[in-house]
């Protein structure tokens, strides 16, 4: 073996190792957070309704689509590491079923109906990379794929928890902020992480062609969190607007958007976000705007 290649190997051991001790470290540290630690005493639900309800709505939907979002995993890499598997099965989707239960809840309180998670559509895309992700060189432009989403997404809800919570607080509304939305806030940087390292670990294994090809499938594939058809784009519009987030959007897109500038090759053509995630970032924006005009 040469030195090149030998020093690529324990590089990856490395990361491998670092990611097996996260995902443990996470277990240990985050278990599903506990119902009993949650005061869902609202002070004035009809503000807190006509205010944030229906970001409560759609961060609850999208927190528990996690069940699909694992459908989806497993159709695009039906061969996952180890350490992804540990992940999604024994950290993450307990974690993240629990912000949605819990968010949920807090909106029902209030008055509202319950999210309606759409828990079993797999999209014909993610099916076809399926298929093709039988091919080992295309199972890791998938896995790449599915790293990089994770961690868009993840960014996200760390932004948008943030602007809830001090939404929240303006209103005088502590307990929902403290116990809600901190304790979910709270769990969000760990996922982050573990999508970010695994990220930049196989990036640094991929050939040029591969990333050339992630490239060309997150421009056409990128979409904001949650937002699978028109209607939920503009959802995620209104949530943005909610926010403030269309007021800064370029910036909240870079935040989103800075570890795939990074491993992607865009930063070296002078990027700093890629244009496919402010592109959606306005489209959302402007569909919420089209909408509540008609
Ligand atoms: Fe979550
Ligand atoms: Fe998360």
């Amino acid at each position: 073996m040469s030195q090149r290649r030998l020093a690529d190997v324990s590089r990856a051991r490395s990361t491998e190792q670092r990611l097996v001790e996260h995902v443990d470290r996470l277990g240990e540290e985050h278990p599903p957070i506990d119902l009993a630690s949650v005061d869902f005493t609202v002070r004035d639900a009809a503000a807190v309704n006509a205010r944030f309800g229906h970001v409560l709505d759609y961060t609850a939907r999208v927190e528990l689509e996690v069940d699909r979002n694992v459908l989806e995993l497993t159709t695009m890499l039906p061969d996952p590491p180890e350490v992804d598997r540990h992940f999604y099965a024994d950290v993450w989707q307990p974690q993240e079923v629990r912000h949605g239960q819990i968010l949920d809840e807090l909106q029902v309180r209030l008055g509202r109906p319950p999210a309606q998670p759409d828990l079993d559509t797999v999209s014909v895309k993610l099916r076809l990379l399926g298929a093709l992700g039988r091919l080992p060189q295309v199972q890791d432009v998938s896995r790449m794929l599915y790293y990089l989403t994770g961690q868009a997404t993840e960014r996200s809800a760390v932004l948008a928890y943030n602007l809830l919570h001090d939404g929240l607080t303006e209103l005088g509304e502590t307990a929902a902020a403290e116990t809600v939305v901190a304790q979910i806030r709270r769990q969000e940087p760990g996922h982050h992480a573990f999508y970010a390292m695994s990220a930049r670990g196989l990036a640094a294994q991929l050939a040029g062609w591969q990333r050339w090809l992630v490239r060309r499938l997150r421009a056409l594939s990128f979409a904001p969190v949650g937002a699978n058809d028109a209607g939920q784009l503009a959802d995620f519009g209104d949530v943005m607007t909610t926010l403030g987030i269309h007021r800064d959007l370029e910036r909240f897109a870079t935040m989103v958007g800075r570890v795939e500038v990074e491993l992607l090759g865009a930063a070296e053509r002078g990027l700093a976000v890629p244009p496919y995630v402010v592109a959606a970032f306005r489209e959302a924006v402007e569909l919420a705007r089209a909408r509540a005009a008609a």
